[in-house]
C-alpha cells in the first residue's frame, strides 16, 4: 500500500483536507459556492466559474476529456526577476515550488508553496454577497539576509480563460459566435469587462457582464487569449508571463481571456496581501448601463479594506451553522470525519447540482427527477425550507396522470425527457415525507402546485402536494403487469433494466418494493393529517401490493430482480447472467415484504456473494453482452457501470437494509468499507483514484483489470443517501412525523457515543451507551433526566419539545 500519509491527511476539527501532491491520479475537486455563482477548484488549481447553472451561463473553460487533463483554471503566475515562473496552485508551472501544499475546505481552497525565500499563499472562495470568486494573495518575502540581494521582486500575473456562457452551443457554434463577443480593460473601474453579446443564446436575458479587477495596481492587462499564450503555446508558458507583462489588448472578438499584471517588491520580512475578483452581475444585454453600475460597485465594495475578509466570514458561518446542525462524536475517527463534515458537504453539492457538473460531467443534464428527489431527504433533515424549495421545482414537472417528466432541463424552453420511468414519481413520497418529518408542519401538504400541462412545457391545472403524491400512486396502481408489480416502463431506478422490456411488458420486483415503501410513507401522513379515506385506500394497496410480491419474487434462496416482456424471471438461480441483484434484497427489508426469513435469506446471500471487500456488487456476474449479442446492455462491461460495479448508491441501501435487522456489526462493515477514506487506503491510489472525501456513484469491480476504480465523484445520489444512512439508521437518529426515534445499530464493541442536532428547533445532547455491548435494542431512555417509555418505538416525541428549551437525551442500549 502507498503511504497514504504522504499524499494527504484530513484535519477533522478545521474540517480540512492537506493534498500533499499535485500529480494526483485524477483532479481531486472541492465545490465554491454561494448558491448563485459557483465554481470547482482541483488541487491544481484547475477548474471553472460558472452562474446559475453550469449548461447556460459558463463563465470560464474547462477542457473536459481532454489532455491536458484539468485545464485550465484560476491561475497565478509569479515571476521572478531571473525570469523563474512558478504557481502557488501548481499548475500551470514554469518550475515547480521547493514547498507546496492544498487544501480544500467546505467552501474554500487554499494553496500554499514556497520557493526561493518567497512563500505565496492563494485562498480561494466565493463572496456571499456578490457574484464574485475571491481569490486572496499572500506573498512573503521568507529570507533573513539584510543585503540588497534579499530583496525580493515579483511580477504576479492571474489568469482565466473565458467561455461562451452557452455550453453547448460553444461546442456547436463556437468558431461563429466568437465573433459575438467583447473584452476590454475599464480604466474608469480598473477592470476587465467581458460581455459574451450572443444573439443565440437562449436565455440572452441572463447574461451577466463578466468582470475581473485587483486591488493591488493594475500594470498591464490582456482580455485576448491567443495574445497572452502566444502561438501553439498554452496556459502552461505564456508568452506573456515570460516576457513579463501583457500587450494591454482588448478583445474586438475572438477567443477572449482576462489576465492582469502588477509588480511587487518585498524586503525581507515584508507580506503583500492582495486580491482578484472574477465575478458576473446583472442582465448586460437587457440593461448594460445596470450591470455596469453594479460591477462598479461590486468591485468597489469588494476592494474596501476588510471586505474581502467579511466575506469569508460570511461564508464560514453558513457552513459552520449548517454542519452543526448534526453532530456525532464516534469511537471510529475516520466515520466520524466523514460523517460531520464531508457528508454533508457532498449532499450540499448534489442539492444544487444534482448529476450535472463535475471535472467529467458537462453539466448539461438539469434535474434528475428521481435524484433530486432523492438528494432533498438529506437536505430535509437540516434545512427543510430549502428541500420545500427543490420540490417546488420538482412538482411542476409531474404530469397530471401522475407520472413525472425523468428531467428537468435547465433550459425553459427544452422539453424534458419524454421517456416515462416506473420510479420517478415514487421518490416524491420519500422527499415529502422527510420534509413533514423534520417539520411537523403538514402545510406543506396543502401547497397548491401546477402539474405539468400536456405541451410538457407550460403549468397546467393545479393541485395540492398531497393530490400530486396520490396521483403517482394511482398511476403505479394502473400500471401494473401480470404478475401484479409495477411496469418497468422506460425504467426503474436503475436506468437500463428497461433493457429487458423493449415492449415494456415487464414488470419491476425493485419498484414494487419501493411502491409498497413509499405508500407506507403516505399512510403515516394520511393518518397524522386525517385523510381517512386516502389512508384506507392506501392500506388496501399496501396489502396487495405485498400479496403480489410475496406470491411470486422471492426466488428459493433470494428475491428477483424484475420479469422481461415474456412474463420471464430476471435475478434468480436459474437465470442465464445476473442472476443475483443486490437492490431486491435490500429493498426487501426497507419495505418490510416477505417473511423476515426471507429478507436475511436475501442480505445473507448479498454478504456471501455480493461482497468485493470495497464494496457490494450490484449484480453477478456481469453479462458479457447484453441480454444477448444482439442487444448489448448499454455496452458496459462486466464489472463497469449498471453491469456489475460496486454501485455506493445501492450500497447505502444495504447499510440501511441491515440496520434495519439489527445487524450492527455488518452494517458498519458495509458502510466502513466503501467510505472514501478507507477504501481509497485499502486500494491505494494507483487503483482507486479519486477523492477520499467525496463519494462515489460507482467503483469498478472485481471482473475488470481495473477493478477499484471510483467513478462519479460528488454529483452522485450516493452522497445524500449515506448521509441519511449513517446519521438515521447507524446512528439511529431519524425524525417521523411523531417525533425523533433514536435506535442506534451499532458495532458490538462501542461503548457507546454521542449525538448533537437540532430538531424542531431545540438542540438535542443525545448520549448513548451500550453497556451491555448489543447492536441494535434500546432499555432505557430518559430527556432531561425524565425517564420514557421505549416499550413501542424508542422516541423524542415531538410534543416533549415544544418549549424549545435544550434537551439532555440520554439513552441505554440493551
Ligand atoms: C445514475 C443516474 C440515476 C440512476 C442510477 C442507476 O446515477 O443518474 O438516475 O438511478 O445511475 O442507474
Amino acid at each position: 500500500m502507498d503511504n497514504l500519509r504522504e499524499v494527504y491527511e484530513f484535519a477533522p476539527k478545521a474540517r480540512e483536507i492537506r493534498i500533499k501532491r499535485w500529480d494526483l491520479p485524477a483532479p481531486w475537486i472541492n465545490y465554491l459556492s454561494n448558491g448563485r455563482m459557483h465554481a470547482f477548484v482541483s488541487q491544481a488549481g484547475g477548474g471553472f466559474l460558472w452562474k446559475d447553472n453550469s449548461a447556460d451561463f459558463r463563465i470560464t473553460r474547462y477542457r473536459m476529456h481532454h489532455y491536458p487533463i484539468d485545464t485550465p483554471g484560476f491561475y497565478v503566475y509569479l515571476r521572478m526577476a531571473d525570469g523563474t515562473v512558478w504557481s502557488p496552485d501548481f499548475r500551470p508551472f514554469g518550475s515547480k515550488p521547493d514547498k507546496w501544499e492544498a487544501a480544500h475546505r467546505p467552501g474554500s481552497t487554499s494553496f500554499y508553496a514556497e520557493k526561493d525565500g518567497l512563500t505565496a499563499v492563494l485562498d480561494l472562495y466565493m463572496s456571499q454577497e456578490t457574484d464574485t470568486l475571491i481569490w486572496r494573495l499572500s506573498l512573503k518575502n521568507c529570507l533573513d539576509k539584510p543585503n540588497e540581494n534579499a530583496e525580493i521582486k515579483c511580477d504576479v500575473f492571474a489568469y482565466a480563460e473565458l467561455s461562451q456562457m452557452e455550453w453547448k452551443e460553444e461546442q456547436f457554434g463556437g468558431y461563429y459566435w466568437r465573433h459575438m463577443l467583447k473584452a476590454r480593460y475599464d480604466r474608469e473601474i480598473g477592470a476587465v469587462l467581458y460581455l459574451c453579446h450572443s444573439s443565440i443564446h437562449h436565455t440572452k436575458e441572463g447574461i451577466p457582464l463578466v468582470y475581473f479587477a485587483q486591488d493591488a495596481e493594475t500594470e498591464s492587462w490582456c482580455c485576448d487569449r491567443d495574445n497572452f499564450a502566444g502561438n501553439y503555446r498554452s496556459e502552461q508558458n505564456p508568452a506573456a508571463v515570460e516576457q513579463g507583462f501583457c500587450d494591454n489588448s482588448d478583445l474586438p472578438h475572438g477567443e477572449p481571456c482576462a489576465a492582469l499584471q502588477s509588480t511587487v517588491y518585498l524586503r525581507p520580512g515584508d507580506e503583500s496581501v492582495s486580491h482578484f475578483f472574477l465575478g458576473g452581475c446583472g442582465r448586460a444585454l437587457v440593461d448594460y448601463e445596470g450591470a455596469y453600475g453594479q460591477a462598479k460597485d461590486d468591485i468597489a465594495k469588494l476592494r474596501t479594506p476588510g471586505e474581502p475578509a467579511r466575506q469569508f466570514a460570511l461564508l464560514n458561518s453558513w457552513w459552520k451553522e449548517h454542519l452543526e446542525l448534526f453532530g456525532c462524536d464516534l469511537p471510529d475517527a475516520a466515520a466520524q470525519n466523514q460523517i460531520n463534515t464531508w457528508s454533508p458537504v457532498n449532499s450540499v453539492n448534489t442539492f444544487r447540482y444534482s448529476r450535472s457538473v463535475n471535472t467529467l460531467a458537462p453539466g448539461l443534464r438539469g434535474i434528475g427527477f428521481r435524484d433530486s428527489c432523492q438528494d432533498s431527504q438529506a437536505m430535509a433533515y437540516r434545512k427543510p425550507e430549502e428541500a420545500k424549495k427543490l420540490l417546488r421545482i420538482l412538482l411542476p414537472k409531474q404530469c397530471e396522470d401522475g407520472h413525472a417528466s425523468h428531467t428537468v432541463p435547465s433550459n425553459k424552453k427544452e422539453l424534458p425527457e419524454a421517456k416515462i420511468c416506473c420510479d420517478d414519481h415514487l421518490w416524491l413520497p420519500f422527499a415529502v415525507y422527510a420534509i413533514a418529518a423534520e417539520t411537523g408542519d403538514d402545510g406543506f401538504l396543502d401547497e397548491e402546485i401546477p402539474f405539468l400541462a400536456a405541451d410538457r412545457l407550460s403549468g397546467g391545472p393545479s393541485a395540492s402536494v398531497w393530490e400530486h403524491l396520490m396521483r403517482g400512486i394511482r398511476f403505479t396502481n394502473s400500471h401494473l403487469g401480470r404478475y401484479g408489480l409495477p411496469l418497468t416502463l422506460g425504467g426503474d431506478w436503475n436506468d437500463i433494466i428497461n433493457k429487458f422490456t423493449p415492449e415494456q411488458k415487464g414488470e419491476s420486483v425493485f419498484a414494487a418494493m419501493q411502491y409498497a415503501a413509499a405508500m407506507r410513507r403516505l399512510l403515516e401522513l394520511a393518518e397524522y393529517t386525517g385523510r381517512t379515506g386516502d389512508a384506507a385506500f392506501l392500506r388496501d394497496e399496501i396489502a396487495r401490493q405485498e400479496g403480489a410480491v410475496n406470491k411470486c419474487a422471492f426466488k428459493g434462496e433470494w428475491w428477483g430482480r424484475c420479469t422481461d416482456d415474456g412474463g420471464n424471471w430476471i435475478g434468480t438461480p436459474q437465470t442465464r447472467g445476473g442472476e443475483l441483484w443486490l437492490n431486491p434484497q435490500s429493498w426487501a427489508v426497507i419495505s418490510g415484504s416477505g417473511s423476515v426469513e426471507q429478507r436475511r435469506a436475501g442480505m445473507e446471500r448479498v454478504h456471501e456473494r455480493l461482497n468485493t471487500g470495497y464494496g457490494l456488487r450490484l449484480l453477478i456476474p456481469g453479462y458479457e453482452t447484453w441480454p444477448d449479442a444482439n442487444d448489448p446492455f448499454t455496452g458496459y462491461n462486466p464489472g463497469c457501470g449498471e453491469n456489475g460495479a460496486v454501485f455506493c448508491h445501492s450500497n447505502t441501501w444495504a447499510i440501511i437494509a441491515e440496520a434495519m435487522l439489527g445487524h450492527g456489526a455488518r452494517a458498519w462493515e458495509y458502510f466502513l468499507q466503501i467510505m472514501p477514506h478507507n477504501a481509497l487506503q485499502k486500494l491505494g491510489l494507483a487503483r482507486y483514484k479519486a477523492e477520499p472525501y467525496a463519494w462515489a456513484s460507482n467503483i469498478v469491480g472485481p471482473e475488470s483489470k481495473k477493478y477499484g476504480w471510483a467513478n462519479v465523484m460528488h454529483v452522485t445520489g450516493t452522497a445524500a443517501w449515506m448521509d441519511v444512512a449513517a446519521t438515521q439508521y447507524l446512528l439511529g437518529v431519524r425524525p417521523t412525523v411523531a417525533g425523533l426515534v433514536i435506535d442506534p445499530c451499532v458495532p458490538p464493541d462501542w461503548d457507546g457515543f454521542s449525538v448533537k442536532r437540532v430538531y424542531r428547533g431545540t438542540s438535542l445532547d443525545i448520549q448513548v451507551e451500550n453497556p451491555a455491548h448489543v447492536e441494535r435494542g434500546v432499555k432505557e431512555m430518559y430527556v432531561n433526566g425524565a425517564r420514557i417509555d421505549v416499550r413501542g418505538v424508542p422516541m423524542v416525541a415531538a410534543d416533549m419539545l415544544r418549549d424549545g428549551k435544550a434537551a439532555d437525551v440520554r439513552v441505554v442500549m440493551g
